[in-house]
């Protein structure tokens, strides 16, 4: 039932804008493979591509509208349209409503069905909207061209979907159920990024530490037996993973902090909320206290660390004493940085009919203080560091000539003068702001 475009011509060149978590900056390069692999050509910045491709995220409210306007917005100088594609969670989601609120969109594609998208555009050149929003399970994996190029830090996604169903979350009906891909394919795949030029790799999924499969030798592994694998990769110098969920913090994957050298010292684990009530009602499946526990079990083998999280605050019936319980938890913390989000009602998810929504001036206000409080704490872990030497990998140009601002191992931004980009550029942290870090060359002994 595909209902008709606006007809254009085949196109030849595209851009791809993704927003979102680190899955659809994957799944963002992956499509460019695909599109280039097709022949078209990806357009420098700036200059007009006959194909946007819009990967969308539906995690809060403010997503999805910015995807609208975004369409509305897209025109050529000429005053022409581009042809649009609509891929990634919105698109999943808000397929067919995509299409009946903007005209001018050509293709509508979900997160697991984006190896048509090819299929998809052309379909849409003749004046059929292209769709395809079913969720197989990692059958596009199978159908993407190998990678080739690489910038120095790649993601590679090795886990998807989500089984947990907090109340408040969309992922699970966006993404569909969790599937681990295969070890060789996985392996296969960071060998052909490190060739490519990657020195860093970071393990992507929305639940990556639920990723479990077998090696080689038909043995049963987690995700710590995948980073033992690539802690082995010639070439390979950083490892990192992310996003995690607190209960499945294996005790292998913590020993592998406390061991596996290549492994950096920063761990991204949502806690969400300091009130045990609360973690309750939003379906988190653990508390406060287990969750602190794995906290202090992580710092014994690896004491430097570096905490980040995710934190919602005013999810429906939160109290001034819930929310104190979460400022107390960060304060237990001590973040080297934080994601906080106002609480925002998703259609379909159970925490959007509860009771108690909180008023949205007293979501504001916890908001701003949960934030000055992690903004402090992550001043201070910057400060912390002043005077380390460690290495960082450099990722982009700075602002002056001639600088460059990489990370470091705990994943703050190092601002350096001098080095190329790919380098792995031996540093002192020389001074601290807010939310980077500055570093001074250091000769290598
Ligand atoms: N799988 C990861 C993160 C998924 S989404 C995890 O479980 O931790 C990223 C973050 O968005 C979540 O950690 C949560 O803090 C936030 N988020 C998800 N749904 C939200 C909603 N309805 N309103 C506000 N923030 C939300
Ligand atoms: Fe969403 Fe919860 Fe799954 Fe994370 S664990 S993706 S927050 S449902
Ligand atoms: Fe957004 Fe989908 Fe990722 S909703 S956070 S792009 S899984």
């Amino acid at each position: 039932m595909n209902a008709p475009a606006i007809k254009t011509a085949a196109p030849k060149s595209f851009r791809i804008k993704s927003y979102g978590c680190q899955m659809n900056v994957y799944d963002g390069e992956r499509m460019a493979d695909l599109l280039t692999a097709e022949g078209m050509a990806a357009t420098p910045d700036g200059d007009e591509a006959e194909l946007v491709v819009l990967n969308t995220c539906h995690i809060r409210e403010k997503a999805a509208e910015k995807v609208y306007s975004e369409i509305g917005r897209l025109r050529r100088a000429d005053g022409s349209r581009p042809m649009i594609a609509v891929a990634g969670c919105v698109a999943q989601a808000e397929g067919a409503e995509i299409v009946r609120r903007a005209r001018q969109v050509g293709v509508v594609v979900g997160p697991q069905a984006y190896h048509r998208l090819p299929e998809l555009v052309a379909e849409a050149a003749t004046g059929r909207v292209g769709i395809d929003t079913d969720l197989p399970a990692l059958a596009k994996f199978g159908r993407l061209p190998a990678r080739r190029r690489s910038g120095p830090s790649a993601f590679l996604t090795v886990q998807e979907g989500c089984d947990k169903f907090c109340t408040y979350c969309v992922v699970p009906y966006t993404r569909g159920a969790e599937v681990s891909r295969g070890w060789s394919a996985i392996l296969d795949e960071a060998r052909a990024l490190v060739d490519g030029g990657a020195k860093e790799i970071t393990l992507v999924g929305q639940n990556v530490n639920a990723w479990t499969g077998e090696d080689e030798a038909g043995r049963a592994q987690g995700l710590d037996g995948l980073i033992r694998a690539l802690d082995r990769l010639p070439g390979l110098h950083r490892i990192r993973y992310t996003t995690s969920h607190p209960n499945d913090m294996t005790d292998g994957l913590i020993a592998a902090h406390g061991d596996v050298e290549r492994l950096m010292p920063f761990l991204h684990l949502p806690v969400q909320a300091g009130s045990d009530r609360i973690l309750k009602a939003m379906n988190r499946s653990h508390d406060a206290r287990s969750y602190l526990a794995v906290i202090d079990r992580v710092r014994r083998v690896r004491p430097d660390i570096a905490i980040s999280g995710d934190f919602i605050v005013d999810f429906p019936g939160e109290t001034d004493a819930d929310f104190e319980a979460t400022l107390s938890l960060v304060d237990q913390i001590g973040h080297a940085q934080a994601y906080s989000f106002k609480y925002s009602p998703r259609a379909g998810t159970p925490a959007a009919t509860m009771a108690d929504q909180v008023p949205d001036a007293v979501a504001d206000e916890r908001l701003k203080r949960l934030q000055a409080l992690i903004a402090a704490q992550q001043a201070a872990f910057n400060r912390g560091t002043v005077g380390r030497r460690t290495d960082a990998l450099l990722e982009r140009p700075g602002k002056r000539p001639g600088q460059h601002i990489g990370k470091s191992p705990w994943l703050q931004s190092v601002v350096v003068d001098g080095g190329a980009i790919g380098d792995l550029m031996p540093v002192e942290i020389v001074a601290a702001g807010p939310v980077s870090v500055t570093g001074a060359a250091v000769p290598i002994d």
